[in-house]
């Protein structure tokens, strides 16, 4: 059996290796360069060409893009209306920011378990949680898998609730058919530099509504308009705009909205890679009974951000940690995603206790997120894996 560089052993690779990175091509930085030559490198021509080609990826009717994903869960919950003294009911195993955006309204985040399977929220358990003050549900699709769109549809319809799919990680992924994008009230994108398309910062917002297309534009920059249908004091001075309420700016660069059209250009390859790596993973691991991965579901395709696995430690003589460690020790810096949301001290601040969610809590003691990025070489993934089995094997109760 291998020792491991943390025994003493040779580490699997000379140089590090990331859970994420970004790929930038000459064509992403001419794109960037051509609006620093040009006449607007904000508020100009290209946000519109991008938000056209949002809409053509995802298949949704409109699209509002905004400085950061954050931003765009924060004018989509704005935009459903959330307010003090309203509930929301929101995945526990995700970033922050999708349960923040409802506090950012003075809502109170309703934190749901995962399915141990799929890792998204739990649609079987979600009805228990609704109280007549539920006004809608957040829902994350993890790692890029869609979460049940139709069920979750279904209650929002029944209860008459706003769905937000927070999509940071599933740019390009489709349910049953249909683009991410397309199908929730509002859906949020992220485009992060660890996420499939990135321009640095950057996020997004599409709707199929044209009212709610209009809210949003408005959050996006200030809750100034230049509509006078939406004025409460129109005047047709041509100088003249009207702040109607309270927003933001959140607006994204042109130069921005330039690199990621090009990166768009590039987002079938991005998946089809990502989705490469990823089987290979799965292949390795699938006989391994120390790792459990991630269950994808029949209806879906992904365009994948990350790929998690869950080591047993029942059946290691170490823990999630040490596990880590060792990984680290042998080049390969792994992640965890996610702390659940409410187990932050800051919302542990607000009441919320520990074993609110077993499932996400049992799924945090035993998550990783291994290296997947575009440029990742097959040798890179061979180290990987061969990374893990290493660990796994020596580090096996019993043996
Ligand atoms: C699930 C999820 N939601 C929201 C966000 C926020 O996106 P951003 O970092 O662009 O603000 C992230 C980013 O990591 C995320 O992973």
């Amino acid at each position: 059996m291998e020792k491991p560089a943390i025994a003493g052993g040779n580490p699997q690779r000379s140089t590090p290796i990331y859970y994420g990175k970004q790929y930038i091509d000459e064509d992403d930085i001419k794109a960037v360069c051509d609006v620093l030559r040009s006449d607007y490198i904000t508020c100009g021509p290209l946000i519109g060409k991008l938000e056209e080609k949002i809409c053509k990826v995802t298949g949704a009717k409109y699209a509002v893009c905004v400085s950061n994903g954050t931003a765009a869960l924060h004018i989509a919950a704005m935009a459903a209306g959330f307010k003090p003294g309203d509930e929301v009911i929101v995945s526990c195993i995700t970033f922050a920011a999708s349960a923040n955006c409802i506090r950012y309204c003075g809502a109170t985040p309703v934190f749901a378990d995962i399915d141990p399977l799929t890792l998204n929220i739990d649609a079987d358990r979600i009805e228990s949680l609704i109280t007549p003050k539920t006004k809608g549900i957040v829902a994350v699709d993890f790692a890029g898998q869609p979460v049940d769109n139709d069920r979750i549809r279904d209650i929002c319809k029944r209860h008459n609730l706003v769905f937000i799919e927070d999509a940071a990680h599933a740019m390009g992924s489709t349910y049953k058919g249909k683009g991410v994008g397309s199908l929730a009230d509002m859906t949020c994108f992220s485009f992060h530099p660890v996420k499939t398309v990135t321009c640095g910062e950057g996020g997004c917002v599409t709707t199929n509504d044209e009212d709610t297309y209009k809210h949003l534009l408005r959050l996006r920059s200030h809750g100034i308009t230049r509509d006078q249908s939406q004025m409460n004091n129109p005047s047709d001075d041509p100088w003249y705009n009207e702040m109607v309420e309270l927003g933001f700016n959140y607006r994204l660069t042109d130069f921005q909205a330039a690199m990621l059209m090009s990166q768009l250009d590039k987002l079938p390859k991005f998946i089809q890679r990502r989705n490469e790596i990823a089987s290979c993973y799965e292949e390795a691991f699938k006989d391994e009974e120390v790792v459990k991965t991630q269950k994808i579901t029949d209806d879906v395709t992904l365009g994948r951000h990350l790929y998690t696995i869950e080591i047993d430690t029942d059946k290691l003589t170490v823990g999630r940690r040490e596990f880590f460690d060792a990984l680290n020790a042998e080049n390969i810096h792994c992640q965890v995603h996610y702390l659940p949301v409410y187990m932050h001290s800051y919302y542990e601040k607000l009441g919320y206790k520990k074993g609110l969610c077993p499932n996400g809590e049992k799924y945090y003691e035993r998550a990783l997120s291994l290296p997947l990025f575009y440029t990742m070489t097959d040798s890179d993934v061979k180290d990987v894996i061969s990374g893990v089995k290493k660990l796994t094997h020596w580090f096996k109760r019993d043996k």
